[in-house]
Formats: C-alpha cells, structure tokens, sequence
C-alpha cells in the first residue's frame, strides 16, 4: 500500500425519480476516474448513494399509496441496479435512511448548536416543494414560480430554526480565494464568488410541515433540512460520529462531483456547516454540465428522459460509457442524440480502435500462426510509436486528473490513430512477401500488439470490459494488475511466444437508418411516465383503421436457433400461409402452440428478427415484456376472419 488516498463522491439521488442519463453521467465520471486512481495504486473510496428524506419524496410516495420508505426501498434498488448495469466500482453506497447517517446528521447538526450557530425563529417565505428551496421575492418568475424548475412556488410561514450561515460569508469567501481548485471549472468559481459577495443570508434548517425527515435533536416537531440532511452523507458515509476510521482515513474528500444546478449547496452551504462544526473542507468540488436529449431539455413531461439501462440494452455498456464522457467536456452542457452516440461507435469504436484490433490479430494469425512475435528488429518508424505512447501517457494522467475526460479520450485516440498510421507506413503485408524482412515484420507487429496493450491499459478506466476483452485477445489474461503510473507507462512490456486469444469484433458496425427507425418505434412503444409507467397515446380512429388484424391458425411451431426468446411460427391465414416470428418462447413450448387460432397484425411491414423473416405479429397480453399469453380465439373462428 503507498498510502496515497483517493475519496471521491456522485451527489446522493433522490429517490422520486428513476435513474436517467443525466444521474449516469456523474456516477460514470466518478467511477473512470475511481478507477484510474486505483489503478495508479491509491487507496480510493468512492461513494455515492440515494437522498430519502424530504416533502418530495413523502408527496411522491403519498400519490402511490405507499410509504416514503417503501418507495425508498423500491426506487433504490433501480439505482443499485443500473450502477451494476453501468460497472460502476463505488466502494461504498449511503442511504439517508441509513441509521449511520441518521446518527451522523444528529451529531453536525448538534455540533453546530453547540459552537452557538444554530438558533430558532420564524420563516416566512416563498417556498419550491420540488426543489426543496425557500426563494426570495426578488428570485420568483412571474406567477410566483421558481426560477430553477418553472412551477408555482407556495407562500409559508413556519417556525424554523436557522443556521447563522452569515457568519462565515468572509472566512468561506477567503477560503475560495485562496484555494483555486476548491470550485471547478473557473467559470462556476467566479459565480459562487459574486454569490457570497452579495452577502449570505441565514439558513432555515428545519421544517414542521411535514415528517418525513430527521427530527431536530430534542424538539421533534421539527425534521432537519433535507440539504443539511443529504449534504452529511458524505461524511456519514466515512463513519463520521460512529466508527472514525475511515472518516480520519479518507477526509477531506478529493472531489465532490455535482451537477451545476447544485453547486451553490456544496460549496456554500456544505462548507459553511463544516466551518462552523470544525471540520475540515472538501479540497475540490467539480460542476459538470447538463445533458439535453435531442436538443430538449429532459424531462417527465416530454417523457424524454433517457432510461440508462434501455441504452445499455441496445449499444453495449461500454459504448455508453464511452459517449457520454466522450462527446461533452466535462463542465459544459451537452446534447444527447442517437445520432451522434451511432457516429462515436461507428466512428471511433469500430472503425480506428475495432479495426486496429482486428487488422492486427489477422496478421500475427496469418504471418505467425497466433504466436506473439519478439521485438528484435527496430525500425525508424518506431520511434513515433515511442515518442507517441509517453506523452499520450503524460496527458492523459493530466487530463484525468483535472476532470478533462473527453480530451484523456481524445489523447488515447491519438495513439491509436498513430498505431493505426504505423501500419500503414510500415505495410507489414509488404515485409510478408520478403522470407529476409521477417524479423522487421515480427518487430512491427509486437509494436503494434504492445501498443494495443498500453491501449487496453488507458481504456481501462472508461471501458472496463473492452479493455477485459482486448486482453483476452492478446492473450495476456484479462486481469489488470495494480500498477503504479510508472509501470504503466513503460513501453514494450509485453510477452513474446505466447499465443493470442481468439480474435473478436469489439464493436459491430451499425447501420444508422435501421437503427434509428427501431430506436423510434420503441421509444413510441415504450414511453413512460413520471412514475415509469407507459404513456398510453391517444390516436384518431382512422390510425386504429390502418391496422389489418386477421385470425391465423398455428400449423407448425419451432425454436429458433441461439435465440431464448424467439419461436418461428407457420401460421395459416385462410388465403395464404405465413411464416411469423414472436418473441414468446420463454412463455411457450413450441408444440403448445399447434393447432391454436391467435391473433395476427397482418399489414405490419416484414421483418428479419435473428435473420428469419417474420411476416407479421402475434398479439399477447404481458405485464412485463418477458411473460407472455397470447390472444387466443375460438376454434370456430375461421382462419382470414378479419378482427374489428
Ligand atoms: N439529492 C440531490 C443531491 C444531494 S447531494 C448531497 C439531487 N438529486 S437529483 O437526483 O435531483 O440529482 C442528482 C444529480 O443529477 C445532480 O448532480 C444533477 O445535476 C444531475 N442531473 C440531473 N439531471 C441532469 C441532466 N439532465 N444532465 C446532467 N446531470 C443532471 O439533486
């Protein structure tokens, strides 16, 4: 162990919402560069979790009949799940639920008290119930609605206590002042700064409006603030108040990554309250920007928010990974389009890194029948490789560690791009032909087989599996072994005389219309809304009347080969025979659906569904997408009997 440490956080989620593109994003960001650091031999924790408590939630689970904990209990296992989906390594995962934190907020918010800074009095104020923010007169819209999500803001006046935030206007605003990496990036820095110049106001830290919260230590009319409440995660997570270990271990945290829109609580009120509690501050705080979809922004109403796990149903996890730290800088906003995700992985995926791989498996397979050939010949062209691979090496290390994900992948491209052009150059396939130039050929190719090594390396922390699965293909175990960053940069590490794995396409080349037009009828299909369930979409009748449904009679029924999923039915449809496709094998055994009279969308265009074609779609009734029970007419009914 070196010692060196790492603590890096996602802002807790709330749990009113099902996870979307915009809370991957941070939580993927953290996980790259948790991983990179441990890579680089730190000790890293990496923390994120789900904010439980407030009138949001209380009035989310209300509208469901349930209780708030139960909706916790459901809604978190959606986030523990995508982060399963999305390979995301956190080390650690709060809930505010937690009785550790609960313990935890109690001891803060006590501590406070105790260095005289908490106090009680009345607060009188527009109040954003989504939000969970009071508002000033001179803050509201028009209509008296919040500035930050555009809905009606309610006048409220209740008891409160405050937390004299005032106070540490001056020592916070120095603190900013002389710590320049406290608030990334420097745009944001300079918006917090004319925000305390402007004076700080007193915090209201408590509520009696509703219970769904933790009580204010000895006065339990009053919960706890949600934001007091979820900004203590990040400490309660270490142990803070309970067991120390940790907490002296790993705080202050190395990076707090939030998006932009909740920056002012941590790195105004979260530090404020550390100040006034005696603990130390968080030594940088990173605001990422906000994604739209499509050029929209996200949101319930357009039930345009993007749900990661579809995504990673249809692109693979990695590419998803990929794009997202890809496409944007990290800190500006950015737009989400199937477009420009199908450009990255056609693009940079499958053609330079896919073809890098692939060009050079064929090759070692060709010229030396799998065997990883020895470096024994340099060449002038090698010396770009070299000179290329170390400062690729240098800034990618750089622009990790500022939180620059898309230039440390643009970098790693560079290398793979000068790769690619040392094979150009070098034209192995012409060093082939001459039995004398084998040693220049077997030096060329180890360059490359080394250089997509170091590659798998880098990729490593932005896509963990392709990086597995390179290696499995260079045959040197999949496994990455702790390494300091000297190690990893150093060049020509790789074995010689082993064999190579099998060789595998990375990633599949898409083809952008058929995939957008899919794309569309799923989305149309599967649109859901604030609480996740379908939208149901109005149509006209005329819509209704384009449909052709006929009665089909079942003649033959067979498994399709390396499908779960999918039956191949002959069905017959009283003018004609048909072949059909469905997606109900798992529901069905092939012989239970001879002889049946089902339901068939007749007019539908015919399609290829694991290469077979399908003329048509048997109706089913599912719950969930996965079990299935089809439509099912009387034997009266004769097959060609049109369905109205
Ligand atoms: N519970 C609070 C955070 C408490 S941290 C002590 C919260 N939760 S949230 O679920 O609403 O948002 C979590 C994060 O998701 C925020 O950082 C927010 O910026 C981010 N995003 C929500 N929508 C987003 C986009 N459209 N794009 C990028 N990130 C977005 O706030």
């Amino acid at each position: 162990m070196t010692g060196k440490t790492f603590y890096i956080t996602t802002p807790i989620y709330y749990v009113n919402d099902v996870p979307h593109i915009g809370h991957a994003y941070t939580t993927v960001a953290c996980d790259a560069i948790s991983r990179y650091k441990r890579l680089c031999g730190f000790d890293v924790c990496f923390l994120t979790g789900t904010d439980e408590h407030g009138q949001k939630i209380e009035q989310a689970a209300d509208k469901r009949g349930i209780k708030p904990k139960e909706l916790a209990d459901q809604v978190v296992q959606r986030f523990a799940g995508l982060w399963e989906t999305l390979n995301i390594s956190n080390d650690k995962f709060i809930r505010t639920t937690d009785e550790l934190h609960k313990k935890a907020v109690r001891k803060i918010f006590n501590k406070m008290k105790e260095n005289g800074d908490i106090y009680i009095d009345h607060y009188e104020g527009w109040y954003c119930t989504p939000c969970e923010t009071y508002l000033t007169e001179t803050q509201l819209l028009d209509g008296n609605c919040c500035p930050s999500c555009r809905r009606e803001t309610s006048k409220l006046k209740e008891p409160s206590y405050f937390f004299r935030m005032s106070k540490y206007g001056d020592a916070l605003l120095k603190h900013i002042q002389d710590n320049k990496d406290f608030i990334k990036p420097e745009s944001r820095r300079n918006e917090i700064i004319s925000f305390i110049k402007d004076g700080l106001r007193d915090l209201s830290v408590s509520r009696v409006t509703f219970k769904w919260g933790i009580p204010v230590p000895d006065d339990e009319e009053h919960v706890i603030y949600v934001w007091i409440d979820a900004l203590t995660n990040y400490i309660s997570a270490l142990g803070y108040g309970e067991d120390d270990e940790d907490f002296t271990k790993f705080w202050p945290a190395d990076y707090h990554v939030v998006g932009k829109d909740i920056l002012r609580f941590h790195t105004v009120y979260w530090p404020t309250m550390l100040l006034s509690a005696g603990i130390e501050l968080p030594k940088s705080v990173f605001a990422h920007g906000w994604w739209t979809v499509e050029g929209q922004k996200m949101s319930k109403s357009l039930g345009n928010a993007i749900d990661p796990t579809w995504l990673v149903e249809k692109f693979g996890v990695d590419a998803i990974r990929y794009f997202l730290l890809r496409e944007v800088p990290f800190g500006l906003d950015g737009d989400f389009s199937f477009k420009a995700l199908i450009h990255r992985i056609n693009g940079d995926l499958a053609n330079d890194l896919g073809n890098l791989l692939n060009r050079t498996m064929g090759m070692v397979n060709r010229y030396f029948d799998g065997t990883v050939p020895a470096y024994s010949e340099a060449g002038a062209e090698d010396k770009t490789i070299e000179e290329t691979a170390e400062r690729v090496f240098k800034d990618v290390d750089e622009h990790i560690t500022n939180m620059a994900f898309n230039k440390a992948l643009a970098s790693m491209w560079e290398f793979v791009s000068s790769l690619n052009k040392y094979i150009d150059e070098t034209a192995p396939w012409a060093l082939a032909k001459d039995e004398a130039k084998k040693e220049r050929l077997g030096s060329v190719l180890y360059t490359v087989l080394d250089g997509i090594r170091m590659v798998s390396l880098l990729l490593y922390p932005f896509m963990p599996t392709t990086a597995e699965k390179i290696r499995e293909q260079l045959g040197t175990g999949k496994e990455l072994v702790k390494t300091s960053t000297q190690d990893l940069r150093k060049i020509r590490t790789l074995e010689s005389g082993h064999k190579l794995g099998e060789a595998e396409q990375l990633f599949p080349r898409i083809d952008e219309k058929d995939m957008l037009e899919f794309l569309k009828q799923e989305i149309d299909s599967e649109k859901k809304d604030d609480e996740g369930q379908p939208v149901v979409e109005e149509i006209d009748f005329s819509h209704f009347e384009k449909m052709t449904l006929k009665a089909v009679k079942v003649l033959e029924c067979e498994k399709i080969d390396k499908s779960d999923k999918l039956l191949k039915l002959q069905i017959d449809m009283g003018s004609e025979k048909r072949q059909v496709v469905s997606g109900i094998a798992k529901s069905y055994k092939p012989e239970e659906l001879v002889g049946k009279t089902l339901v068939l969308v007749a007019n539908l265009k015919p399609a290829k569904l694991m290469g077979t074609l399908s003329e048509g779609m048997i109706l089913s009734a599912t719950s969930d997408g996965k079990n299935h029970r089809v439509l099912e007419l009387p034997d009266s009914v004769e097959p060609g009997t049109d369905i109205k």
